[in-house]
């Protein structure tokens, strides 16, 4: 199989790719990745060998109709990711989430060729902290921030596909992800990076948001389950039970450094912030038999700790740009 991953060198997608050349020797892997502030080649290091890597933009009409003429399925994640960049800049997440989106549907069109959209559980919005609902494949999208909205209208545009021109496509909404290598803007890379340069972990708000983390592994080996035995047309939850707030992760965080739980910070919110977010993946592991690994968070915690301790070389050189922006905004 010749799989094209584009989005390859960000934090979800380099895991997808040392994944599967570990797992599926048959497969030939091509990463198309416009390295932003948010890809790092390094990521791919230890498989550099093992892949082809293209250094381009989803939105290339021509150079995308060329990788996905040469391929057999598509794994489409690249995205502009982070809520907050998207706050104060939305264009990037118009161009690359929609229009890259359009661009990577009319070259599977033309040349028949499977694909997979990766998407996230924030377009459904959010639930209240008390709500015994989560979201399924049923839920009605309500998006808060950019970064969601233009996330939804990727999903849609990939469900029009399907439905009118027979593109042989699947979708995933996926819950939180965390593990190695993902960029030290997020939620968890920046608290650990933070601890390891001795600076107090940062609360937007009180605190109280909640989210539904799982392991990027488990996330990935959905993801393989979806192209394997998911049916077209059809969008799958992937969800690993471990809705956690952020006060907990972060007294979790403290716990595992050896510091005091009451030893942050509570810093300006995010506008829009979504209060909780949970996913039922019973779809998913009722017709697909997909069950997460990683059970524990804390353990799952414990190993990304030891992770951004043993891969300084990876994270520093994006750190103190990262902390700028965030003093910016008083966060
Ligand atoms: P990331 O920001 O770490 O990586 C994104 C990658 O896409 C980077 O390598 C970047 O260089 C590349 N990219 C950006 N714009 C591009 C363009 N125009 N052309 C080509 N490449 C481009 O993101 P991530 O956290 O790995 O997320 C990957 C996907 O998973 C996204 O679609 C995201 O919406 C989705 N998702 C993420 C999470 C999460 O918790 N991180 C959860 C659910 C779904
Ligand atoms: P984030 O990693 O940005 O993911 P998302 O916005 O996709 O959920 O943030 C996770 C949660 O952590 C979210 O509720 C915002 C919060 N947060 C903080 O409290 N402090 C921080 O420094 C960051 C980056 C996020």
């Amino acid at each position: 199989m010749r799989l094209l991953v584009t989005g390859g060198a960000g934090f979800i997608g380099a895991n997808f790719v040392h994944q599967t050349v570990a797992d599926r020797p048959d497969v030939q892997v091509t990463v198309l990745d416009a390295l932003t502030y948010a890809g790092n080649r390094a990521s791919l290091a230890p498989v550099a060998d093992r892949i082809d890597f293209v250094h381009g933009d989803v939105t290339d009409a021509a150079l995308v109709d060329r990788l996905v003429a040469g391929s057999d399925a598509v794994v489409h994640f690249a995205a502009e990711s982070h809520n907050d960049n998207s706050l104060t800049d939305p264009w990037p997440f118009v161009h690359t989430n929609i229009v890259g989106t359009v661009t990577l549907l009319q070259a599977v069109r033309a040349h028949d060729v499977r694909y997979h959209h990766i998407s996230t559980d924030e377009v459904y919005g959010d639930l209240a902290l008390d709500d015994p609902d989560r979201f399924t494949e049923t839920t009605a999208y309500n998006p808060s921030s950019p970064y969601s909205a233009s996330k939804a209208s990727s999903d849609m545009l990939v469900r029009a596909w399907a439905r009118s021109y027979g593109v042989r496509a699947t979708l995933s909404n996926c819950s939180n992800n965390y593990g190695p290598y993902q960029h030290v803007e997020k939620f968890i890379p920046r608290q650990i990076t933070n601890l390891l340069d001795g600076v107090r972990p940062k609360l937007y708000g009180q605190g109280r948001n909640v989210r539904d983390w799982i392991h990027v592994d488990d996330h990935n080996r959905a993801v393989w389950t979806i192209l394997d035995r998911g049916r077209l047309g059809q969008t799958y939850l992937i969800g690993a039970d471990g809705e956690v707030d952020n006060r907990t992760v972060v007294a979790m965080l403290l716990e595992i450094f050896g510091h005091d739980p009451q030893d942050f910070d509570f810093v300006a919110d995010r506008p829009g912030h979504d209060l909780r977010y949970a996913i039922d993946s019973t779809l998913l592991r009722t017709e697909l038999g997909w069950q997460p690994t990683y059970r524990d968070f804390r353990t799952g915690l414990e190993a990304t700790v030891a992770w951004y301790r043993d891969h300084e070389h990876w994270w520093r050189p994006t750190k103190s740009a990262t902390e700028a922006g965030y003093a910016r905004t008083g966060q």
